[in-house]
This record gives structure tokens, sequence and C-alpha cells, in this order.
């Protein structure tokens, strides 16, 4: 940590691009139904949480104005590359012209678009989780009802495709729905997964995959291709795969908070997994020293008492919850690395640094 205190604070860099962001959200989901606006205005006003990934959004789109497009040497490649994005933009986007560019215009837009389907996809989850609190409130179907908040979700979600489709870059398009599908899967996978792959944590990697790393990664990637990279340039990968681990590295910090965070920090309740039937890296990582725990895993905790053992479990093994620190750590690093196929620029500096911050943050 103090190491990383040479880089920029990734928060502070991007703070003068994310001003105006949730006024301008605020506007983007106005509908003329009012319930159906308060409903959505709920988490961009006043409870607009950390903003993590509009940030990763916004230090991507300046680290990738550092680097030089380079157009694809094949011609249907070449097509596609014309027709989404390089060729468009006859000036070159540098450090210095980005901020006043179309790419950056549009850039900022996939932020905001992120956010939004982040949001609906909480205010859906926390009925899915039946949680009555989010970002240190009320959840919004408690505030509401079940009915308005899986319409406000729903709302939301058609309010980001209007939104994606005015970037006018079918790729990017293409890239954020399969996101969309991914966060469905990786909901449907973490309820529906049969009993013996519970215990994995390869299933439970593909399942945090899914359900928050796709986002975060697609839309890194998507940030490259609106900077005028195509598809399978070296830049894009760096790009996604930066946020592949970020993501990764972000859910197993949020499921280890879920054991050692407090509800009042947290803004959103503690301990809620084990409830939930769910069993993540240190659960996981306890049973590989207790055998016993396996079957408790298996039945999603169902039977009186299972909880608590598993907790004693969890607590009598000495690394379990280092092991997952670890495996955290280890995504973390990954994502660095990914960052050093990029030129050197201050934002790539607070990519690096926000990956500490993810794996060492108590909320
Ligand atoms: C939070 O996980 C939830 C997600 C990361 C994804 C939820 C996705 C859906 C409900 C699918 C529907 C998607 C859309 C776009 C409407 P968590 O419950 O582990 O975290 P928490 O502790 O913050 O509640
Ligand atoms: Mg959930
Ligand atoms: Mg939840």
């Amino acid at each position: 940590e103090k190491e990383m205190a040479k880089f920029p604070e990734p928060f502070g860099l991007v703070k003068e691009e994310l001003k105006p962001f949730s006024d301008s959200i605020s506007e983007l989901v106005s509908s003329d139904q009012p319930i159906l606006s308060m409903a959505a205005k709920h988490f961009f006003e006043k409870r607009h949480g950390k903003r993590f990934r509009p940030t990763i959004v916004q230090l991507m789109a300046k680290a990738v104005a550092a680097t030089t497009v380079t157009p694809p040497l094949d011609s249907p490649q070449l097509e596609k590359w014309e027709s989404s994005g390089g060729s468009h933009f006859p000036t070159p986007v540098t450090p210095l012209n980005h901020k006043s560019s179309e790419v950056w215009r549009r850039q900022a837009q996939l932020g905001q678009i992120v956010e939004m389907i982040h949001v609906a996809s909480l205010i859906h989850d926390d009925v899915l989780d039946e949680a009555e609190t989010r970002r240190g409130g009320d959840a919004v179907h408690k505030l509401y009802s079940n009915k308005v908040a899986v319409l406000a979700g729903d709302y939301l979600l058609a309010r980001a495709s209007v939104l994606l489709a005015r970037l006018e870059n079918t790729a990017v398009v293409q890239i954020m729905a399969t996101a969309l599908e991914s966060l469905v899967s990786g909901e449907i996978m973490q309820l529906k997964s049969p009993p013996e792959s519970l215990v994995e944590i390869e299933t439970y990697l593909r399942k945090s995959y899914y359900k928050t790393a796709s986002l975060i990664c697609y839309a890194c990637r998507s940030v490259a291709l609106l900077g005028g990279h195509c598809y399978g340039s070296e830049v894009a990968t760096a790009c996604e795969e930066y946020g592949f681990h970020m993501g990764l590295a972000y859910q197993i910090q949020d499921d280890i908070l879920d054991f050692t965070g407090v509800a009042s920090v947290l803004g959103k309740p503690a301990l809620a997994d084990m409830d939930l039937g769910l069993s993540t890296a240190p659960i996981l990582y306890a049973a590989e020293e207790f055998d016993q725990l396996k079957p408790l895993i298996m039945r999603r905790f169902k039977n009186k008492g299972d909880k608590q053992l598993a907790l004693e479990y969890l607590f009598k093994s000495p690394i379990a919850m280092q092991k997952a620190e670890n495996l955290a750590t280890f995504h973390a690093d990954k994502a660095v690395e990914a960052l050093g196929r990029l030129p050197e620029s201050e934002a790539r500096d607070a990519l690096v640094r926000l990956t500490s911050v993810v794996i060492t943050r108590k909320k």
C-alpha cells in the first residue's frame, strides 16, 4: 500500500470528469412515470456508491488515449474497423486533445451506461437476495415494492440500451449486450449449480466472472474499441485482461468482506452469503482442510446449525482466509501485468493503484 503512494490516486484523477456524471445520469433516466424516475434515480443522487466502474472506464479511456492506433491489416477487419470507430476520427487522439474529442464523449457515455447496468443489476439483486439495505440506505424494493423494483431495474436497462445504441458502434453494442447475458448467467449459475460443483473453486471463479468481472472486462474492451483500436488488437486485449482480473479481485474481496466486514461500514448486510446458501472462497478453502464442511456446502447450509458449524470451521482454519486473500492478490497482480502492455501514462499508474485499493478496501 505504501509503495502505491507514488502513483496518482485513482478517484482523484478523474474527479473532474465524473462531476457532471450524476446530474446527467439523473436526466437520462427521467421518465414521465414519477415513481420510475424516483426509483431509478435513487442510486445516482445521494447514494451513488463508490463509482468504481465509471472510474475504471474514465481511467482506461485516458490510458488508451496514450496509445497509437494501428489500423488492422486484413481487409474484412479493416472494413469493420472503418465502419465502427477508427476512421471516423480523422485527428488522432492524444492525451492532450482527448477530453475535447468525440472519442472521449463516447467513452464517458459508456461509463454512464456501465453504471446504469450495474445499478439495474443491484436493484434486481436485492429482490433476489431479499436484502433490505444497499449503499447505506433502504434497498429500492423496501422503499417501494418488489414490483416497482423489478420495473425500475428493467427501465434502467432499457435506458442503458438506448444510450448504447447512440454510441453507433455495433461491435460495442454486441460486446455490452453479451455482458448483460453474462450477468444473468452468473446469477442463474449461483442459484442452480449442481451440489457437487458447489465445492469446486473453479465453479466459484466461473460464476464470479459471469456475475461481476464480465461487465468490467467488456467495458474495458469497449473503451479500447471506442478509442479506435480493433477487436483483436494488443491494446483491446490488454484492457480486457485488466478488467477481467480486476473484476475477479473485486468479487473475491467482496466475498471476504461478507465474513470480515461490518454492515454499518459496508452499507449492506454482512454474513449474508451463507444465508443465501452460497459458498465463497474462504469457505471453499476451509473445506480443503475440513472435509466435514463439504456436505454442508452441497446442501447450501439448509439444515439447522449448518451455518454456525461452517463458521466455526472457517475460524478454526489457520489459513483459509489467508488463501482467499492470496487469490484476490493473485488477480490484482495479473491486472497490473496486463497494464504493462499499455504505454506509460498517469492514468495507467492510477489503474495500477486501483488494484491495491480493491483488495484492501473495507467496503
Ligand atoms: C451482486 O452480487 C449482484 C451482481 C454482481 C449481479 C446481479 C445480476 C442480476 C440480478 C441479473 C440481472 C441483470 C440485470 C442487468 C438487470 P451479490 O449479491 O453477491 O453482492 P451484494 O453483497 O452486493 O448483494
Ligand atoms: Mg446476489
Ligand atoms: Mg446481493
